[in-house]
């Protein structure tokens, strides 16, 4: 049994059974093997490097020359409509006259066409004008490895002698082997350049519209003041010559001012908890909260609705302003959505080993199981803010600055029982 060792006394004993490799090999051919071998090696640590296309396929050229002892040679990649093979590299070789080939031209032009390997003499070529152009710049016998790779030919390795040359079937099945190696490479190179460029694109994409959003919020925000204080100056000062009609459009105008400058202002804060990097410190969640409470009492008093007090001693390491303003977002909701019965808020907290999870709750209409998905979204509004102002930006807020603590946001609602909006952040750090 083979694996059978030790206890079983029976060890496999390599080396003592029948080779299942066996190729008897001279020192002659064992030198030529590992040559070969290290070409590819090479290849492969060239083509990936980091270097340029260029720089890599002039080395590449370079090392296949010297490697089969050719005078000079040029690499040629096909265009996208697989019509012209275009110059890419040259070497040892003044490539005048030889800068774009068709594929029905020349040597180069066959390899890429039938796609397979050839050697030939320059003076076997119907052509006798590129046959005389060949052979004015010295050229013998020229050698074409077409580089192909799954997706087609992607170009020809054009090699040329002006002297003698014989290759055996090894070495024409090591010109195969490089030909799709480089075609390979290649054919990477390129997808990798243009991710790259996808990427610079998408940053930059990316950035205008970070531009754009910056300038409307800050930017509209003044015209629209002004629009809500002149509109107020009118309905004042001009009251005895404004009809009722008048006046009303005055009103109508203020309103809308004002949700201008809310709406610029919930850009905003949703631009700053994404973009902006929080400023962590030591946080009492008691100052946090006792803020939020005196923030809302007002609204809470007109609206008979109780937030008990709370006895939470914990501190956090947070940014301040942004749990603030999560916090904000909360209660404010709950106030503005809860419905006429909603009577009672709570914030409370509590703590997994790895979070802080701080939540609000109130006991208002609660959210229809439908309309909870996609809650955190931006400019997600649902059913229950009829007739309410906002902007659907508060819980998208709540949900980044819940990411920014490395912690994530969600809701628990039940219809006509209420809704429990949590928060975890994560507790890195945790006092008492
Ligand atoms: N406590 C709640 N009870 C019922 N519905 C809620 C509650 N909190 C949020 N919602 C619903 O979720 C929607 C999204 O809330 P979110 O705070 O993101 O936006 P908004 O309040 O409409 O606008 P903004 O906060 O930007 O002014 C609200 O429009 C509302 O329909
Ligand atoms: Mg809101």
């Amino acid at each position: 049994m083979i694996g059978q060792n030790v206890r079983g006394n029976q060890k496999r004993k390599f080396g003592h059974g029948p080779d299942i490799i066996s190729i008897p090999l001279t020192k002659k051919a064992l030198r030529q093997r590992d040559r070969h071998l290290s070409i590819f090696r090479e290849m492969n640590d060239l083509l990936s490097s980091s270097l340029e296309i260029k720089e890599v396929l002039h080395r590449v050229l370079d090392r296949v020359l010297d490697e089969f002892q050719l005078d000079a040679g040029r690499i040629y990649l096909m265009d996208e409509n697989n019509e012209h093979l275009t110059l890419a590299v040259h070497s040892r070789i003044d490539a005048a006259g030889l800068e774009t080939i068709d594929i029905y031209e020349g040597f180069s032009g066959k390899a890429a066409r039938t796609r397979s390997f050839l050697a030939q003499y320059v003076a076997d070529l119907e052509d006798q004008n590129r046959a005389a152009l060949l052979q004015s710049k010295g050229i013998n016998i020229v050698v074409c490895v077409p580089m192909i790779t799954k997706n087609g030919v992607v170009g020809v390795i054009n090699l040329a002698t002006s002297g003698q040359l014989q290759l055996d079937h090894k070495e024409i099945d090591i010109f195969h082997v490089l030909g799709s190696q480089i075609g390979t490479a290649i054919e990477n190179l390129r997808l990798n350049r243009e991710l790259g460029e996808k990427i610079q694109q998408l940053r930059e994409r990316k950035e205008t519209i970070k531009f754009f959003a910056y300038s409307i919020a800050h930017d509209l925000k003044s015209p629209a003041i002004g629009i809500h204080g002149f509109s107020r100056h009118l309905k004042d000062k001009y009251a005895t010559q404004l009809d009722e009609r008048g006046k009303e459009y005055c009103e109508q105008i203020q309103r809308l001012a004002e949700h201008i400058v809310n709406m610029l202002e919930d850009i905003n804060a949703y631009i700053t908890a994404k973009e902006v990097q929080p400023r962590f410190e030591v946080v009492k969640l008691k100052e946090v909260i006792g803020s939020i409470k005196s923030e809302f009492e007002d609204r809470l008093k007109s609206g008979a609705i109780k937030l008990p007090p709370h006895n939470i001693e914990t501190e956090v390491v947070a940014d301040k302003r942004a749990l603030i303003r999560a916090l904000r977002n909360l209660v404010d909701n709950a106030i503005k959505y809860g419905g006429p019965s909603m009577n009672e808020i709570k914030i409370a907290y509590s703590e997994s080993r790895e979070f802080h999870i701080l939540s609000v709750t109130d006991n208002g209409v609660g959210i229809p199981r439908e309309d909870a998905e996609g809650l955190f979204n931006v400019f997600q509004r649902t059913r229950t803010s009829q007739g309410m102002p906002g902007s659907g930006l508060g819980l998208a807020v709540v949900k980044e600055v819940a990411e920014k603590h490395g912690g994530r946001a969600w809701v628990e609602s039940e219809p006509d029982k209420g809704t429990a909006i949590y928060m975890a952040i994560k507790g890195s750090c945790l006092w008492k």
